[in-house]
């Protein structure tokens, strides 16, 4: 796939609001602030595709980029979903269970969907809702691909190892499902190895 060629296409606030669902799509997901929209423009190749904000929280509809299908237009539709974060403090209780209604909603409707791209900044791995997500990916055999973020803020060797760990530990009762690297989108460190990844599951 040519990733270059994504195009946003509209901002779903619920999941009848989605493409319809036939489609093959994979989500971006992750706490606020771990550089899911970021990821989704270095993959892209396009600074300005996903909104990316220094502010937690800017990402709040689930947002339908297509990208151009090479077995040619008329076949399946083929989307990068970037879904809003999670677990931003200053947003008033309401509205974070309101959204995590709609991730869940979303997870759980979506034929679509073909793997979960799980974000994590290399400095805060693992937080509850991460946990939460990974089990989930294990009920529901969803294939698992974990982006170790903002890379570019530790060294290789600290990073190398929580990489060796996480891929232990999950590896363990996961499996073939689980995939996981380090990535920066400053640095543009490990958007050839995600774009592979998705090749896998948009294409596969
Ligand atoms: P929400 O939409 O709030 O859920 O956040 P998000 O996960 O989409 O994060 P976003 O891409 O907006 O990035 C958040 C902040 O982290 C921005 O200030 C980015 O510039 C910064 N950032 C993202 N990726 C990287 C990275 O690889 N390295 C560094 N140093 N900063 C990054
Ligand atoms: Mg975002």
């Amino acid at each position: 796939v040519n990733y270059h060629t994504a195009r946003y296409t509209i901002s779903a606030a619920k999941v009848s609001q989605c493409p319809t669902d036939q489609c093959a799509e994979v989500a971006f997901a992750g706490r606020s602030n771990a550089g899911k929209s970021s990821a989704i423009n270095a993959l892209t190749q396009q600074s300005k595709l996903a909104r990316t904000s220094k502010t937690p929280g800017r990402t709040q509809l689930i947002n339908f980029f297509s990208l151009k299908n090479p077995q040619g237009p008329d076949a399946t539709p083929l989307f990068l979903v970037d879904l809003p974060g999670y677990g931003y403090a200053k947003v008033p209780v309401a509205m974070k269970l309101d959204w995590q209604a709609h991730i869940s909603d979303y997870l759980a409707d979506r034929q679509s969907l073909k793997g979960l791209v799980l974000l994590m900044d290399i400095r805060h791995p693992m937080t509850e809702f991460d946990q939460i997500l990974v089990d989930w990916c294990v009920d529901a055999q969803m294939p698992l691909h974990i982006l170790l973020t903002k890379a570019d803020k530790v060294n290789r060797g600290p990073a190398m190892s929580l990489l060796a760990k996480l891929r232990r530990e999950l590896g363990e009762r996961m499996g073939d499902l689980l995939t996981i690297q380090v990535f920066s989108s400053l640095k543009k460190t490990g958007v050839e190895q995600l774009a592979l990844q998705l090749d896998n599951w948009l294409l596969g």
